[in-house]
């Protein structure tokens, strides 16, 4: 589900928050492309796009902290909030994500 917002973002609903276990990322299917959410330890979330830029890793199965995702390919780190790498890849634009009054986390898309 998608509405426009009058930010010049799109919203996507993508269900409960607890599909994600606190720690880890999962991928989501977001306007064609491929999105990563991660839910850290503190139950704080962030969202990269799901896509390594190095070689095409799988960012979501990565190993994250509070403040980066590695890369299970290669092991190049992602900064989680900024989405610049911090060992010498390309960088990621995060996306803006949250939860709504229900807990389905709700990301904001650039359009
Ligand atoms: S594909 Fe991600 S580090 Fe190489």
């Amino acid at each position: 589900m998608s509405a426009e917002a009058a930010t010049g973002a799109q919203t996507f609903v993508l269900g409960p928050v607890e599909q994600i276990p606190l720690g880890e990322g999962r991928a989501f299917a977001v306007d064609g492309g491929q999105v990563a959410v991660f839910r850290l330890r503190d139950g704080s979330l962030r969202a990269l796009p799901a896509v390594c830029p190095h070689r095409g890793g799988p960012l979501a199965d990565g190993t994250i902290d509070l403040g980066v995702v590695v890369c299970p390919l290669h092991q190049h780190a992602f900064d989680l909030a900024t989405g610049c790498s911090t060992t010498g890849a390309d960088n990621l634009s995060p996306y803006e994500v949250s939860t709504d009054e229900q807990r389905n986390l709700v990301l904001q898309v650039p359009v």
